[in-house]
């Protein structure tokens, strides 16, 4: 079976001018096979955002292809880009990037508003929401606001929304940067969860620790892949 994630020779330049320009991304190559727990670290600068961003269909690259589930998703247009994106793809921040004046249950209904393949009624969603709030532990804070939860709350509730459109990929760009170590524990195990049950996760981290809990880690420096196993210690 084909890669989930097969990257070939990408390459990201930003800017026009030739004497500014920065090569984000430089002729990086690299797979992902569907269940796996893929950590990527590097430091600051080496273009992990933006290898991210492609992955996520955020951004396309300046060259090289990306195929998706086997399909070239390198020169699709923003709209079949965000398409791609609803049907196979969840995203966790550092941030959590819930809406504030939205109760937990609202803010994980809302990918589901806007996926034309869901073909469920309202009180279906709210089943289905409610559900995926009960997965990570939340069932008695579905109508609190985020900001009456705490931060491994939060997350949890972005994870709840990451997770309600079934995708097989979650992205995850630092899920416990703005976390304490206890809610960071809760988080990781969390993914592993997730990890057991089928998905494949990709997770951009600091901490070498945290990268330790996926099965491989892939290094990035200045835009092109260094070490891809269990390199966290000769990084960071
Ligand atoms: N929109 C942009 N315009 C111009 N240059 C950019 C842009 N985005 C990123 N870059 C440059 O591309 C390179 C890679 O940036 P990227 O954000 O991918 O790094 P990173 O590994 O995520 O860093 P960090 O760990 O600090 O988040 C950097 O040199 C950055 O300055
Ligand atoms: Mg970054």
């Amino acid at each position: 079976m084909n890669p989930l994630i097969e990257l070939q020779r990408l390459t990201k330049v930003y800017g026009d001018d030739p004497e500014a320009q920065v090569f984000a991304l430089n002729d990086l190559s690299a797979a992902i096979q569907r269940g796996e727990f893929a950590a990527i670290m590097g430091p600051s600068g080496s273009g992990k955002s933006t290898l991210m961003n492609i992955i996520g269909c955020l951004d396309r690259p300046t060259s090289g292809s990306y195929l998706l589930d086997g399909r070239d998703v390198s020169g699709l247009d923003k709209n079949e880009l965000a398409d791609v994106r609803n049907q196979k793809i969840g995203f966790v921040f550092q941030s959590f990037n819930l809406l504030p004046r939205l109760s937990a249950l609202d803010n994980v209904l809302l990918p589901m508003l806007y996926d034309i393949n869901v073909d469920l009624s309202a009180e279906e969603q709210r089943t289905r929401a409610a559900e995926a709030l009960t997965s990570v532990g939340l069932e008695n804070r579905m109508h609190h606001h985020p900001n009456q939860l705490s931060g491994g709350q939060q997350q949890r509730v972005a994870i709840a929304r990451a997770l309600i459109n079934r995708p097989p990929l979650i992205l995850a760009d630092e899920p416990t940067g703005n976390l304490d170590s206890k809610s960071s524990v809760e988080i990781i195990d969390l993914l592993h969860t997730l990890h057991e049950s089928g998905v494949t996760i990709v997770m951009v981290t600091h901490e070498p620790g945290i990268a330790q809990h996926a099965g491989r880690i892939i290094c990035v420096r200045d835009g092109q892949t260094v070490d891809d196993g269990h390199c966290a210690e000769k990084t960071l």
